[in-house]
């Protein structure tokens, strides 16, 4: 039998199409340990969901040479699929064509998945392999950049993005995935830097390797540029299936509700006893938070990073909720830069989403010195107090222990629009500790005194007594209960059926202007 040689044209450029930049190739990208852009998608989307689209298209560019090589798909997969069911668009750089390189239609490629997905209301995962701007293209490749800057930035707080960086992202490309949602890097094959090693080297004489310089490991403890370090791509998929399944599809539909058997009532005994009775003893808050939420699934972002600061996502009752938590095992839960960015960024991103949020609090307030105070703390401090002051989603705070200063206010405090406030017997709200409170407030009865060391004693004993708990608070309103530490699970999930319907609105503006 004959082929249509209509047929045969169509199935001999879908094979070309199909090998990327050759077999040659293909096979240099296996042996550095990354799969294909194909390959990533198919491991990403629901088996046999994924829709190609711009599978034809090629550069145009006719310089060095360019003009007598060139390939279908010109570097980049894009298309739709499903990941749960639930729809999904993705692009994926192929480093076998030009390293990845981007030209002006690979940009076009990109953009037209965007836009489709911003008009649809479904995420964007852009899956990062790439030398950078095509250099052959110059400036047609930069415009090309800026179109898809602009369009993650339009497309922020719409529609969820997320990024894989699973090889080089480097220069002003590393500008896209930084401002979408979530970055995936995967150990010892990823990379992002605005310069690399060797300028590195010219300018400042440092020497420093480009897995130092800017390797998931870096960019998960030491920048906090990065949100998960996957140990290979297989991780970083399913890491970022598992995150997709806490987020709403855009910004109008509502976070996936997921029917638990664990009891809306569960009554959790031990956490009566975990919080240690001296206020200077650390504890694990994530124990707490595992404790409470569903199955004790905890779904942990940006875990090496900022660690006096704990977020990430979990479900309650199955509702998917953002959790932020002080924590007392790092630093005694100060809040510090680093720990105010992070914590920030996310409430802003549950806010966009829909995405109650749940806030632990024991916090001795913000860090002291210099390099704190340098590297603008006031600033940064001013970010989270910002992201929690502007959010309309439901917010529930539970104050396990430390409550001072400044801090108390920042963390979601009633005064700033907490919905439901409520605190342990053992939380203690108050301007600061009470050992530096006695030693200002009683400082000349102290010098005066006969023993000074028993009147600082007595007046700290009568001051702990007086002022070390969260009665005075929930006398004036700023708490609406106190509860008892095993009851945490019920008290939250009844609080997050009650808001689930809660509609607050902003005053009208173009937009705020958050401290940068
Ligand atoms: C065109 C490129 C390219 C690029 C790589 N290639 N980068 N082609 N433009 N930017 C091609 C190579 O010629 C080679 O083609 C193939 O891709 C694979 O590259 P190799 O160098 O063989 O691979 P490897 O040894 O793994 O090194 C990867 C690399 C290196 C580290 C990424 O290729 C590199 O340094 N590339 C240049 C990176 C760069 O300077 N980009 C511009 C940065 S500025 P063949 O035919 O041999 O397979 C930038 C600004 C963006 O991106 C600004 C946005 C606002």
């Amino acid at each position: 039998m004959t082929v249509d040689p209509k047929l045969n044209k169509l199935y001999t450029l879908r094979k070309q199409a199909l090998l990327g930049g050759g077999k040659e190739r293909i096979d240099t990208q296996h042996k550095k340990g990354k799969l294909t852009a194909r390959e990533r998608i198919d491991l990403l989307l629901d088996e046999g969901s994924f829709v190609e689209l711009d599978m034809f298209v090629r550069h145009r560019c006719k310089d060095f040479g360019l003009d007598r090589e060139s390939y279908p798909g010109d570097g980049v997969v894009t298309g739709y699929g499903t990941i749960d069911g639930r729809k999904m668009f993705v692009f994926s750089q192929d480093f076998t064509i030009f390293g990845g390189s981007l030209s002006e239609s690979y940009a076009k490629k990109i953009c037209k998945i965007m836009d489709l997905a911003l008009k649809v209301g479904a995420p964007v995962i852009g899956i990062n392999d790439s030398g950078g701007a095509r250099i052959q293209e110059g400036v047609d490749s930069l415009g090309g950049y800026a179109e898809i800057f602009l369009r993650n930035t339009l497309c922020s707080g719409v529609i969820p993005q997320i990024s894989i960086v699973a090889g080089p992202c480097a220069g002003g490309a590393v500008y896209s995935p930084a401002i979408t949602d979530f970055i995936f890097m995967v150990k010892n094959t990823s990379y992002m830097f605005v310069t690399g090693p060797n300028v590195v080297k010219t300018v400042t004489h440092e020497t420093v390797s480009f897995e130092d310089l800017g390797g998931a490991a870096t960019h998960s403890s030491k920048s906090g540029v990065a949100h998960f370090a996957c140990d290979d791509e297989i991780k970083a998929f399913d890491t970022v299936r598992q995150l997709l399944s806490y987020v709403p599809l855009n910004n109008i539909d509502d976070p996936p509700f997921l029917e638990t058997t664990d009891p809306i009532d569960r009554v959790e005994e031990e956490l009566n006893s975990l919080v240690p009775h001296n206020p200077n003893k650390p504890y694990d808050m994530k124990e707490i938070i595992r404790r409470i939420v569903d199955d004790g699934n905890f779904f942990e972002i940006q875990s090496g990073w900022a660690q006096n600061i704990v977020i990430g996502f979990a479900r309650l009752g199955g509702f998917s909720v953002g959790i932020v938590a002080n924590q007392p095992a790092v630093l005694a839960g100060v809040l510090d830069i680093d720990s105010s960015c992070k914590a920030g960024r996310f409430i802003r991103f549950c806010d966009c989403f829909s995405i109650p949020i749940i806030t632990f609090v024991d916090v001795p307030g913000f860090l002291p010195g210099t390099s704190q105070e340098f590297g603008g703390i006031i600033k940064h401090g001013a970010k989270l107090l910002y992201a929690y002051c502007e959010a309309t989603v439901p917010k529930i705070t539970v104050i396990t222990r430390k409550a001072y200063g400044g801090a108390y206010d920042v963390m979601s405090s009633k005064h700033i629009r907490g919905d439901i406030n409520l605190a342990w017997p053992s939380a203690e709200l108050a301007v600061m500790g009470p050992k530096g409170a006695v030693e200002i407030i009683f400082k000349k009865e102290i010098a005066t005194a006969k023993d000074p060391e028993k009147a600082l004693n007595e007046k700290l004993e009568s001051f702990i007594k007086e002022f070390a708990n969260p009665y005075k608070a929930a006398e004036r309103g700023y708490l609406d209960d106190v509860i008892e530490p095993k009851f945490t699970r019920p008290n939250l999930i009844r609080a997050l059926q009650i808001l689930e319907t809660k509609s607050e609105v902003n005053p009208r503006k173009k937009h705020g202007n958050i401290p940068l």
